[in-house]
């Protein structure tokens, strides 16, 4: 079949191309969700644009924060070159049908938050996302080389902020440490469930959608962000962590995979919060989509006078 010899080829699908029910409801699930966790993600650090400690730190706040509304659009249009309508994948999600990422249902607590999500959430975002630019289906993976161009300048101003918080007062320091003790592993918690319990893995490797586990992902984010740690002069908040010689890996202590299931079931921290101001902004935003679309007709309208006159 023609679909399998271009699979087989590393040939990229395009919209154009016939493809099985499976890989496109397989595709529409995964960009969806990555587009609403975009899109949710802005929340926690939208917190804090007022709050930024100086003018500096706003202005790279502010760009991160409609970065990530980009990196929404972007995915949504992927997903609509799947025959699905974005207002369509808004109504799933708004209806508690389609999920978000995990790690945006916990609360910005203090200034430093902004830097371990930059430095952990973004860094396992990168990591996850790597791989998906060379995604089997064409538009999502162009989508994912722009936003991962964007994702690590997001990591280096997250890493930045801990540093200079790390390097700053006493205060300061253990604000940037207690940041990381409560992201660390809600990080990890973000590529998902042990492979050994993961559903869909299996299909989506042989459809060329997904390239790496989500434990040898998880591992690679480890040892990345350790050495990282070490230039920070902050701690992991893992007692089991180690460097094991005979892997040539770091090994970490056991993951509380209960509360991920917590989470991903609506009963995390912001669980609701989070939906209720992502219900209440959509309804707020009616009146842009109404305006937008009676633009859209006007033009329209006039294009077709303007041509039956010629
Ligand atoms: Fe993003
Ligand atoms: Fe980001």
């Amino acid at each position: 079949m023609r679909f399998d010899r271009m699979i087989a080829d590393e040939v990229r699908i395009e919209p154009r191309d016939w493809m099985p029910e499976g890989y496109r409801r397989t595709l529409i699930r995964q960009i969806a969700q990555h587009a609403h966790s975009e899109i949710i993600g802005m929340q926690p650090e939208g917190n804090w644009i007022t709050r930024a400690p100086s003018l500096r730190r706003k202005a790279i706040l502010m760009a991160k924060v409609q970065d990530e509304a980009g990196h929404g659009l972007y995915l949504y249009s992927a997903a609509e070159t799947l025959g699905v309508d974005r207002e369509e994948l808004l109504d799933l999600l708004h209806q508690g049908k389609q999920k978000y990422s995990s790690i945006f249902n916990y609360p910005t607590l203090t200034w430093a938050d902004m830097g371990a999500i930059g430095w952990l959430v973004d860094g396992a975002a990168i990591m996850n996302q790597v791989p998906l630019c060379r995604c089997s289906y064409g538009p999502y993976g162009r989508a994912m080389v722009r936003i991962c161009k964007e994702e690590s300048f997001h990591q280096r101003q997250g890493f930045e902020i801990l540093h200079t918080l790390s390097h700053g007062t006493p205060a300061q320091k253990a604000m940037a440490q207690d940041a990381v003790d409560r992201f660390w592993w809600p990080s990890l918690m973000m590529f998902g469930p042990p492979d050994s319990a993961s559903t869909h893995s299996a299909q989506s490797t042989a459809w060329g959608i997904k390239r790496f586990g989500n434990d040898e992902l998880r591992q690679r984010f480890v040892d990345m962000t350790v050495p990282q740690a070490d230039v920070l002069g902050l701690r992991i908040p893992d007692p089991d962590l180690r460097w094991d010689e005979a892997t040539g890996h770091y090994a970490f202590g056991a993951i509380d995979w209960d509360e991920l299931d917590r989470i991903i079931r609506g009963d995390g921290p912001c669980n609701a919060q989070r939906m209720e101001r992502r219900r209440t902004a959509h309804e707020e935003g009616a009146w842009v989509r109404d305006s937008a679309d009676a633009y859209a007709r006007k033009h329209a309208a006039a294009a077709t006078t303007t041509s039956d006159a010629a």
